[in-house]
């Protein structure tokens, strides 16, 4: 069951919209969808790479498209929202999931540049893809909003200050929109990995390839004793996404293996 491979349809009919689906685990979120049943969108700045994943998804008879976004770009967000809605008539998910990292820094080496730059798609894209897609779901009376928020959100590790602090934001608005949209039967959890096996551990660990000793210290922190891994955020997005969690919402959603106990 958890090789990717398995088909199921908790998500039949519904039509859904990733950001940051050409990699990692906003890519294993495109695909469970998929294999869930869902017809999806899949919108990340990598417009290659986005385009190779929805292509492979169409070969395997799923019906998914690639969009080029930038989560920064207000218009960028729009548009992806607004192709889903001409292509399927809805978007009953939407997956707030591009973000970026930060390699550890300390206070007072931290740049302006380096500041800006997580501000803006950390927060900006989260905060844009759900003022994006609210008006769409309140149309069409109801959806869901999944955003990848993070362990750094509830128990920060030294030095990633300002990727925390972005991730604390991108929780804050879920529980606050959760609250506002719950009149509108829109329902918004977040999901918070811990330290992922993605393309983003060697920007967070500073390291171009880790070593055994310190990947040792860093999975020693995890009780269950293991890095997450991108069908290990799909299956929980795919409950979230689901009617299974129809009474859930303001909700951070943690996968890491105990790690914020
Ligand atoms: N990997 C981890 O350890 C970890 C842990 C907790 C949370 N997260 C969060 O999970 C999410 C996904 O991260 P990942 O580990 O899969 O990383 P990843 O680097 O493998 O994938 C991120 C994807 O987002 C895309 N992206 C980056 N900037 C973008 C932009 N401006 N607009 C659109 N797309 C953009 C990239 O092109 C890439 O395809 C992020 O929000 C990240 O902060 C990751």
């Amino acid at each position: 069951m958890a090789d990717g491979t398995a088909r199921g349809g908790r998500l039949a009919g519904k039509v859904a919209v990733v950001t940051g689906a050409a990699a990692g685990f906003g890519e294993g979120i495109a695909r469970r969808f998929c294999a869930e049943g869902a017809r999806v969108l899949l919108a990340d700045l990598d417009g290659e790479n986005v385009e190779v994943v929805a292509k492979d998804l169409r070969e395997a008879g799923h019906d998914a498209i690639g969009v080029a976004t930038d989560v920064t770009v207000d218009a960028d967000v729009r548009r992806a929202v607004t192709m889903a809605v001409e292509r399927w008539g809805r978007v009953d998910v939407m997956v707030n999931n591009a973000g970026i990292a930060q390699s550890p820094t300390r206070i007072e080496d931290a740049t302006d540049e380096l500041f800006d730059t997580l501000v803006a798609v950390n927060m900006y894209g989260v905060f844009a893809g759900c003022r994006a897609v609210v008006p769409v779901m309140k149309a069409q009376g109801g959806g869901v909003i999944i955003n990848t928020a993070s362990t750094a959100a509830v128990r920060p590790r030294p030095l990633l200050n300002v990727y925390n602090a972005s991730k604390a934001f991108a929780l804050n608005l879920t529980k606050t929109l959760a609250l506002e949209l719950a009149p509108d039967r829109i329902r918004v959890n977040a999901i918070n990995p811990v330290m992922g096996e993605t393309g983003m551990l060697k920007v967070f660990t500073g390291e171009e390839e880790m070593d055994n000793d310190r990947r040792a210290a860093v999975v020693g922190t995890i009780p269950l004793g293991r890095m997450s891994t991108p069908d290990d955020i799909a299956w929980a997005a795919v409950y979230l996404a689901s009617d299974e969690s129809s009474l859930v919402t303001g909700h951070g959603l943690e996968v890491d293996g105990g790690r914020d106990v």
